[in-house]
């Protein structure tokens, strides 16, 4: 039997990702049962590892046949390490399932991945890059604007107060993230109003990717007064309302912007180099032209996030969805690639 070491977040560290900057119920529910799923496929011996103090020596001391990269907060838990642990398992020669550093590297960056997504013909919406939020910067004069810390993940510094309509409360926004990601560039986007969806693949470009039915972002329930994103709140808030009446469905589309999205997301795909799965985030403009909004390399595994609910669409049930990423990865290493 193949021997896994499935590698998650340090459960026992603070995770800004986190709300109160801990792993909570929710969280600790979503390791268990991704644990469980990978256990219950009969096919490989498992070990986990959720604590960080160590890892890297327990690891070499007895080198797994795969490392399954669940690792998506960082080591110890802070995003800016999240590509240190594929780049230790290079030099270890350890293989491992999702992204290269490079590619991590390429998509933490939004504004470079909309850069060259723009220049593959790819659209995105208008926007202008701030290098800091400090008081005195100039304000681009593009509203209604959503307002986004340059690099992070889940949704971290996009509160229900990003959208920004006007110079005061842009300016407020800016403050706000000054005050909470000190130094951090900012990305002033054109807001899209329009539906929101999800695109996710599964496989490599070699052995054949298969592209999940997209996703769509139901905010129709979203109380009046609140702005329909995908929040802080939304990932990380079980009381908040952006968390209890957003719903996920299987997009409502026409063929042909699924196909103009499907083909934009094996694209960035290939581009990126992204490898085994990825997800791409797409939002239509007020024109209902979608644009790429964010090319997510080792997107959320978590039988409750998108790509369990693409997956589920298409009648993979969670298991089966854990399964092919890890078969993706054991026939891209076998292939040599
Ligand atoms: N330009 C935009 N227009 C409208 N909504 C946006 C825009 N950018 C981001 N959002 C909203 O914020 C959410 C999170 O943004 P995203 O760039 O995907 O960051 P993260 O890496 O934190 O997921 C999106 O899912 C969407 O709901
Ligand atoms: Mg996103």
């Amino acid at each position: 039997m193949r021997r896994l070491a499935v590698i998650t977040g340090d459960h026992g560290e603070s995770d800004p990702t986190k709300l109160g900057a801990a792993y909570g119920e929710e969280d600790l529910k979503a390791h268990r049962t991704m644990v469980e799923a990978l256990e219950g496929l009969e096919r490989f011996d498992i070990t986990v590892f959720n604590d960080h103090d160590g890892l890297f020596e327990r690891l070499a001391a007895d080198p797994p046949d795969l490392v399954v990269n669940f690792c998506d907060t960082g080591v110890f838990n802070r995003p800016t390490r999240e590509l240190n642990l594929p780049a230790w398992l290079e030099l270890h020669d350890i293989p491992y399932t999702g992204a290269t550093p490079q590619a991590m590297v390429l998509c933490f960056d939004k504004q470079i991945v909309r850069l060259v997504a723009e220049s593959l013909g790819v659209e995105v919406p208008g926007e202008h890059f701030l290098a800091s939020a400090a008081p005195g910067v100039a304000l681009p004069d593009l509203y209604p604007a959503l307002l986004k810390p340059n690099a992070a993940d889940g949704s971290v510094g996009i509160t229900k107060d990003a959208v920004v309509r006007s110079p005061q409360e842009a300016r407020a926004y800016l403050d706000f993230l000054h005050e909470t990601l000190p130094g951090r560039a900012v990305l002033w986007q054109e807001y899209l109003p329009g539906p929101e969806y999800g695109v996710g693949l599964i496989g490599n470009p070699a052995s054949g990717l298969t592209v999940l039915p997209p996703l769509e972002v139901d905010f129709s329930k979203l109380p009046a007064g609140l702005n329909p994103i995908l929040s802080f709140e939304s990932k990380a808030d079980p009381d908040s309302p952006y968390w209890t009446e957003i719903a996920f469905r299987e997009a409502r589309i026409e063929t042909e912007t699924r196909e103009r999205i499907a083909g934009w997301a094996k694209l960035l795909f290939a581009r990126f180099g992204l490898q085994d799965y990825g997800r791409f985030d797409f939002r239509c403009a007020a024109d209902g032209r979608p644009k790429m909004m964010e090319t997510n390399p080792n997107p959320a595994w978590a039988y409750d996030g998108k790509l369990a609910f693409m997956a589920g669409f298409a009648g993979i049930a969670y298991p089966k969805m854990l399964e092919r990423i890890v078969d993706a990865a054991i026939a891209r290493v076998t292939a040599g690639g």
